[in-house]
């Protein structure tokens, strides 16, 4: 349960303006939003306090903005004094709102799963690229999350079926939804295990793709507080290099990928290299390459499976 504003030891609003709330009009509201905000998000403040506002408006934020002089509810006051208090004490946006935007979705998302993010969208655009022309393909999501990828590959390019794995049941139940919400439900099956671990030996797909887990974990400090403090920890940290989940995918993809399937991963730049030389030593892949994001930081490594003899 939120903490209420006039509890909270950051700037913000006290209790007056609390009782204030419910007779705000929305310009008044996204005023005390702006300064409720201020220290913690400086100049997004304003941005942000409309963002949440027009969350709890049911309204998309350029509309909220027109309303100016409609008077919040007294349901509407609360939601959106509590949205603000947990946002003040420096909860993730998108979890305050429970949802995030990726590409052509709105996906849920709670502390059990990642925030998508802008490179995963760069991840998905390069299999849809690989994809183009060919039909009917199937496509294994290692560490689905909300699954973001999954279910883009399936709305938006010639996949027929996607398996999407993750080892955290929360996360399962987040991706389940998002599937219902973006009517791919009979074509994402989803399941609770580790990697691989839960296939079976003979299943293959044209592609495996994954957004696994890559920051070493002694390198918690340098994350921001942002992220350190409230994503999961299991889609974070990925042993003392970094590596070690990528490692493990890379080693088994090729006994689950068809012949001249697609192995696409989002990386850190701090373990492209390593990534690069491991598919490299596999002797399984060919067209091993790295991709740089808009900032020429190398963020994705893709390689295909040699064809079988
Ligand atoms: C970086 S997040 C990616 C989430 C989502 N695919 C995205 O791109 O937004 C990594 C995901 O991998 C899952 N995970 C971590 N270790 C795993 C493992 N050994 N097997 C399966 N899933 C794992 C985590 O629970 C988390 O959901």
């Amino acid at each position: 349960m939120p903490e209420p504003l006039a509890r909270r030891e950051s700037p913000g609003v006290g209790r007056a303006d609390h009782i204030e709330m419910t007779n705000l009009t929305v310009q008044a509201a996204l005023e005390v939003g702006r300064r409720t905000l201020a220290a913690r998000s400086g100049d997004e403040a304003g941005h942000e306090a409309l963002f949440l506002l027009a969350g709890v408006l049911g309204l998309p934020p350029g509309l909220a903005a027109l309303e100016r002089g409609r008077r919040l509810d007294d349901r509407e006051a609360a939601e959106y004094e509590a949205r603000l208090a947990r946002r003040a004490r420096g909860e993730p946006l998108q979890y305050v709102e429970g949802r995030a935007a990726f590409r052509e979705l709105f996906l849920k998302v709670d502390r059990s799963v990642l925030i998508p993010r802008p490179e995963t969208e760069l991840l998905v655009d390069e299999v849809l690229a690989w994809s183009h022309g060919k039909e009917c393909l199937t496509a294994l999501d290692l560490g689905t999350g909300s699954g973001a990828i999954a279910i883009s590959l399936l709305a938006e390019g010639p996949f027929e079926h996607a398996v999407g794995v993750d080892i955290s049941p929360e996360a399962l139940k987040v991706a389940r939804y998002n599937a219902d919400e973006a009517g791919v439900q009979e074509r994402l099956e989803l399941r609770q295990g580790s990697l691989f671990s839960v296939l079976s030996p003979a299943e293959r797909f044209d592609v495996v793709v994954s957004n696994p887990p890559y920051i070493a974990s002694g390198a918690a400090d340098a994350l921001p507080a942002e992220v350190r403090d409230w994503e999961p920890p299991l889609a974070l940290y990925a042993g003392e290099t970094g590596l070690e989940v990528i490692h493990a995918i890379v080693v088994a993809a090729p006994s689950h990928l068809e012949s001249g399937g697609l192995l696409a991963l989002e990386v850190s730049p701090d373990v492209a290299a390593a990534t690069l030389e491991l598919m490299g030593a596999q002797g399984s892949y060919e067209g091993t390459r790295l991709l740089r994001d808009l900032a020429g930081r190398e963020r994705i490594a893709l390689a295909e499976r040699e064809p079988r003899p």
